[in-house]
């Protein structure tokens, strides 16, 4: 198969915002995948992610659109769009055009997140993510949350899953123990470590961090303390990515104790993160990188990346 003849962005589900970024009623303009798109709330508390150019004469949704109970009211002559993307309002004409609707993105919200499903073909899902029973309980704080845009591809975040030769040098981060395994749409890391804080002190902690599809990964880490961190990546276009960080307490001790831990626990983690973003946003991708012994399985790793690129139709 020849370049050319592959998607330009992997098919999956990936994440569009944060839930806590939409709340009902609001509109949110976006760029992914290339394309301009449009994501707001209705009033019922649900979310829908539609193309943002209007099929009528091309306003973009995103930019003054407006939530009328459950629709989408474009800014330039007030036709309406439920979340199904059909027109089902036009307040100055007698017939509704039976082809008046716009693109719906099929979306779901889980895990505190809003997810599209991309794929250049038009094919439906055939995975999903998977709930985090703790999500939303008492037991655990709700996501604390970072976004950051970044100038890469995607292929760079996905690899840093399976380079453990990163970690001394980038993270301060001696790994005793490094797994690595793939199954199908997942891809899983298991390390044992000894990281060494940015304040001075060391968290000796076990990880298992798995990706679900190309572009949304979890997280979770027994160490000082038990902890969820999900690191979802979209490419907006072939330049640069949305990437969402959130990072979800087990509550020790009260909420209000656990609370006052958060702040600082994220700026680790963001602080161990910019370390990789810096490398990313200057680095070359190589096709054929001279790889030693101790790397890791980062050939194993793209093997299975490239199963998200599909031919075109
Ligand atoms: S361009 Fe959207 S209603 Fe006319
Ligand atoms: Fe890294």
């Amino acid at each position: 198969m020849s370049q050319s003849a592959v998607s330009v962005y992997p098919r999956g589900w990936f994440v569009v915002a944060f839930s806590s970024e939409l709340a009902a009623g609001q509109v949110k303009s976006a760029r992914y995948f290339g394309e301009e798109l449009v994501i707001f709330r209705g009033e019922d508390g649900v979310a829908h992610v539609l193309d943002a150019y209007c099929v009528h004469m091309g306003a973009n949704l995103g930019a003054g659109g407006k939530v009328c109970g459950n629709n989408l009211r474009c800014p330039f002559h007030a036709w309406q769009f439920a979340g199904s993307g059909e027109c089902v309002e036009i307040p100055y004409a007698k017939k509704i055009p039976v082809k008046a609707r716009q693109r719906a993105w099929l979306s779901r919200e889980v895990n505190g997140v809003v997810l599209v499903w991309h794929d250049a073909n038009g094919a439906a899902p055939d995975y999903d993510v998977p709930t985090i029973v703790e999500h939303g309980t008492e037991a655990w704080l709700p996501w604390t949350e970072a976004i950051y845009s970044i100038k890469t591809q995607p292929r760079e975040i996905v690899e840093n899953l399976a380079d453990r030769g990163h970690f001394p040098a980038v993270h301060l981060t001696d790994i005793h123990d490094f797994a690595f395994d793939v199954d199908g749409h997942t891809a899983q890391q298991r390390v044992k470590g000894t990281a060494h804080l940015p304040g001075g002190g060391v968290d000796n902690f076990s990880s298992t961090t798995t990706y679900h599809g190309p572009g949304f990964l979890l997280m979770r880490m027994d160490g000082a303390l038990q902890n969820y961190m999900l690191i979802a990546h979209t490419p907006n276009d072939t330049q640069t990515l949305d990437l969402r960080m959130g990072v979800m307490l087990k509550v020790v001790g009260s909420r209000a104790k656990t609370e006052g831990y958060v702040a600082q626990y994220l700026a680790n983690l963001k602080a161990g993160f910019e370390d990789d973003i810096r490398i990313w946003e200057t680095k070359l991708y190589r096709e054929t990188p001279m790889l030693c012994d101790g790397d890791g399985p980062i050939s194993q790793l793209r093997r299975w990346y490239r199963q998200f690129y599909v031919a075109s139709a």
